[in-house]
Formats: structure tokens, C-alpha cells, sequence
């Protein structure tokens, strides 16, 4: 094999630790850069800060060839390639907060041999911004490439490993090439291109996964109120090929951390330069009422929420993850609370998280710790644990007889059968299959 690259990855959060491990495994030495010190004294003892399944085994496995450092010039004495993976986290507005970002650049001295390959979302425009601000400090030498990632949470490993495609923005130049070598050993498609395009492919891929979502919400919405069951539905659409079958499941809204700030933040750069951006204004809509509309459903069967004891089973944003960023539990139990209900909720691993981040609940050890005594259950994050309840055991459990799945995740007939009212989203008249 070919000696490989090494390269530097500033920010170990998801992206940077699962793009430095999975480089690792590709053969490549890393030096891993944060400023949390606390963060980079965990992981040279071995211990991962997040929990993504495979991530733990992938590091284990290449310890030998990874690097964890606070301080970026081991980075930069070592590698040509440094890739940037730090948060970009929505500001008030809507735009992206870059501060991080721009904490990087101007670490970056003058080099005719470096280049930063920006894996962070950043608007469109960023990349050439980033190249005024190097020229102008006289560092025009220092390379650029953009290459946005893709990987999701609680998958990140495998989406690393076998990407759909690779899409690297550059000026043509060394860096361009050294990073289409670095992803040679993947064999996926290659979208290689100008920085700006680049960076746009991000931002309108997960914009268009997103309207996917809420598309498929209000269909969901339309069929509670015409008698037709979403899951047949998404069935039939998702087999015309221009289609597809994938996010296309109806539910309480998407969250997360890449959804909402990358739809907000693409109709605001669209904003910024005087376009207005329909359409995700009704995207973004239509997930903040999904939210609530689990509210509705519980007001319908219980009346008066005050004193009812609601149990949430799942906090994550979504299942085999510990991230609460924008999770639809949040906005749920917050409004539960304002209604006068009494929440209670497990999860498998957000807990801690969520803890930091919920006020006023309560926090069960178990699903069946949480359903003991509940008026109503409430399915927030289809982990598997919850599917595969035994609901004779939840209904003798329950003071209540309501089950709302906000996942369609659950079986109707399995609930039913234990004597439940059973309903999802899009089910069918008033939301029930
Ligand atoms: C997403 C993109 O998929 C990924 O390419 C990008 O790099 C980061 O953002 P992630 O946030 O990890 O990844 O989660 P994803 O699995 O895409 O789900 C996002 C949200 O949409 C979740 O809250 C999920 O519950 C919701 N969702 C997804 C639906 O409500 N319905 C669907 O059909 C699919």
C-alpha cells in the first residue's frame, strides 16, 4: 500500500472524531486538535466524549495512528491537510455562528504547504471569504478546499466508510488533489468542483431532506382528516423511483443537529442576499406545529391536561444517539408542562443530556418505570427498546389507556390488543389505523 497522507482535524466533536477515525483505518496518521482540554485528556485515556455506535471499537482499533493534542501547531508540523470539523451552531438570527471557524484561520500562519479542508457547514461564500481574509494577512499561499460531510448520527461509522459520494470544492490546486487521494480507498462517487457549489450541495441536500420531511407531515396531517393511513401512502409514492422510499416517514418533526440550523440558515443566506426563500419558511413551519400537534391528539382523548401524568418514551432527537440538539421532546415537554401535566420520561442514553436541558420532569429508569401510572405514553424516539414492549405489561402498568406514537413506529394491533387506544400520525380518520 502506498504511503498515506497524514492529516491534522481541528474540532473532535461527531464529525472530526469519526472523519479522524475512520482516516485512521484508511491508514492515515491523525492529529486530532481540540481546545477542550478536558475533552483531549478523555480521549488519550481512550474514553469517547459521545455515544455513536462503532466509534468507541474504530478508535480502540487505530490508537496507535491517532493523535490527540490542544495545541495546533503538533497539527500543523505534521500534516499539510488540515481539516476543520468545529460547530457552527445557529446564532439568534438564523445565521451560522462562524466564530469558531474564523478561530482557526487565524491560527493559520503564512504557508505555501498547508491547506484547511472545511468539513464544518458553513454558509456559501465562506470558503471564498476565508481565501480575501488569507490574502489580505499575507498568507495567500495557504490552500483551501471545501468538502462537506454527510454522515448522520448513530450511523456515522458506516456512512464514513461507504459514502453516496464525496464532494470536494477547490481551486484546482495540490489540495484539491491530495484530498481526492485521501478518499480514493472509498470508491464512491466523486463530485469534485468550485468551492461555492460545493459548499451549496450541502446546504440544499439537507434543505431538500428536510422539505422531504414536512411534505410527508402534511400529508400525514391531510390523511387524519380524509380517512387515508400515511404508511400505504408513503408506500405508493416511494416506489416511483424519482421518489424514493426514504424520509418519508410521517411523525412528530425532525430535529437534530445539522436539519434545523442548515434549513435556517440557507433561507437566511438566501435572505441576505435579497432572495426570499419561500418555501422553507412553510419547511421550518410545518416542523415547529408537527411538534405540537401531539398536544392536540392528547387533549382529544384526555381533555384537560392538568394533573395527567404523561410518560415520553425517547428524548434524542432521534434513535442510537445521545444528542438533544433541537430534539421535538424538548418543545413537547415543555409545552405538556405549560398545559399542567406531570411528565415523565426515560431514554436509554440521552438522559444525562437531557437532564441539562429539561426542567420540571421527571426521569424513569426503565420504559416500565416510566408507563407506571401514566395517563397517557407518549413514543418521542423509536429506539428499539420501546418497539419491542410488551404492551400487556405497559397497560397493567398504566393508570390510563392512551398510547400516541409519534414515530409510527410502533404495531398498531400489538397495542390495541392490549387493550390500549392506539393512535400514530397519519393513521387514517382522526389519526387511528
Ligand atoms: C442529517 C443528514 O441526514 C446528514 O446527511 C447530515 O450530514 C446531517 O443531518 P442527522 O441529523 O444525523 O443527519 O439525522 P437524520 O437521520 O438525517 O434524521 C434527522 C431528523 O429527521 C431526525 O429527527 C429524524 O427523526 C427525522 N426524520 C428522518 C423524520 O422525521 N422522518 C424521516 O423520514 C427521516
Amino acid at each position: 500500500m502506498a504511503e498515506r497522507e497524514p492529516i491534522g482535524v481541528v474540532g473532535t466533536g461527531y464529525v472530526g472524531l469519526v472523519t479522524a477515525a475512520g482516516f485512521a483505518e484508511l491508514g492515515n496518521e491523525v492529529w486530532c486538535v481540540d481546545i477542550d482540554a478536558e475533552k483531549i485528556a478523555r480521549l488519550k485515556r481512550g474514553e469517547i466524549p459521545i455515544y455513536e455506535p462503532g466509534l468507541e471499537e474504530l478508535v480502540a482499533r487505530n490508537r496507535s495512528r491517532l493523535h490527540f493534542t490542544t495545541d495546533i501547531a503538533d497539527a500543523l508540523a505534521n500534516a499539510r491537510l488540515l481539516f476543520v470539523a468545529v460547530g457552527t451552531p445557529p446564532t439568534y438570527s438564523g445565521d451560522p455562528d462562524l466564530s469558531a471557524v474564523h478561530a482557526v484561520v487565524d491560527a493559520m500562519p503564512a504557508s505555501d504547504r498547508h491547506a484547511l479542508v472545511m468539513k464544518s457547514t458553513v454558509p456559501v461564500g465562506t470558503g471564498a471569504a476565508i481565501k480575501r481574509h488569507f490574502a489580505q494577512a499575507g498568507k495567500g499561499d495557504f490552500r483551501y478546499v471545501s468538502c462537506p460531510e454527510f454522515l448522520r448520527e448513530g450511523s456515522a461509522v458506516g456512512d464514513f466508510l461507504n459514502p453516496d459520494r464525496v464532494v470536494i470544492g477547490d481551486d484546482g490546486d495540490w489540495a484539491g488533489d491530495a484530498v481526492v487521494e485521501l478518499y480514493a480507498p472509498l470508491d464512491a462517487p466523486l463530485v469534485r468542483t468550485d468551492i461555492a457549489s460545493a459548499e451549496m450541495v450541502k446546504l440544499a441536500a439537507n434543505a431538500f431532506l428536510a422539505t422531504k420531511i414536512s411534505f410527508i407531515n402534511e400529508i400525514a396531517n391531510v390523511c387524519e382528516e380524509t380517512g387515508a393511513d400515511v404508511l400505504e401512502v408513503a408506500r405508493g409514492m416511494g416506489l416511483d423511483r424519482r421518489i424514493g422510499p426514504q424520509f418519508l416517514r410521517a411523525g412528530i418533526g425532525f430535529g437534530g443537529s445539522c436539519f434545523p440550523k442548515d434549513v435556517l440558515g440557507l433561507k437566511q443566506l438566501a435572505g441576505n442576499s435579497g432572495y426570499h426563500f419561500q418555501l422553507l419558511n412553510a419547511v421550518i413551519e410545518v416542523n415547529e406545529l408537527q411538534k405540537r400537534r401531539v398536544i392536540g391528539k392528547l387533549h382529544k382523548h384526555l381533555g384537560s391536561l392538568v394533573g395527567k401524568r404523561v410518560a415520553l418514551l425517547g428524548l434524542a432527537f432521534k434513535p442510537n444517539t445521545d444528542d438533544m440538539r433541537e430534539a421535538s421532546s424538548l418543545v413537547l415537554s415543555a409545552r405538556l408542562q405549560a398545559d399542567g401535566a406531570h411528565v415523565v420520561a426515560h431514554d436509554p442514553v440521552a438522559e444525562e443530556e437531557a437532564r441539562r436541558l429539561m426542567a420540571g420532569i421527571e426521569f424513569a429508569d426503565s420504559p416500565l418505570d416510566a408507563v407506571r401510572g401514566a395517563d397517557a405514553v407518549v413514543l418521542v424516539t423509536e429506539w428499539q427498546q420501546f418497539t419491542e414492549l410488551d404492551w400487556n405489561e405497559v397497560a397493567e402498568a398504566m393508570a390510563g389507556d392512551v398510547v400516541i406514537d409519534g414515530r409510527n413506529a410502533l404495531d398498531p394491533e400489538a397495542v390495541r390488543a392490549a387493550g390500549l387506544r392506539y393512535e400514530g400520525i397519519g393513521r387514517g380518520r382522526s389519526g387511528s389505523a
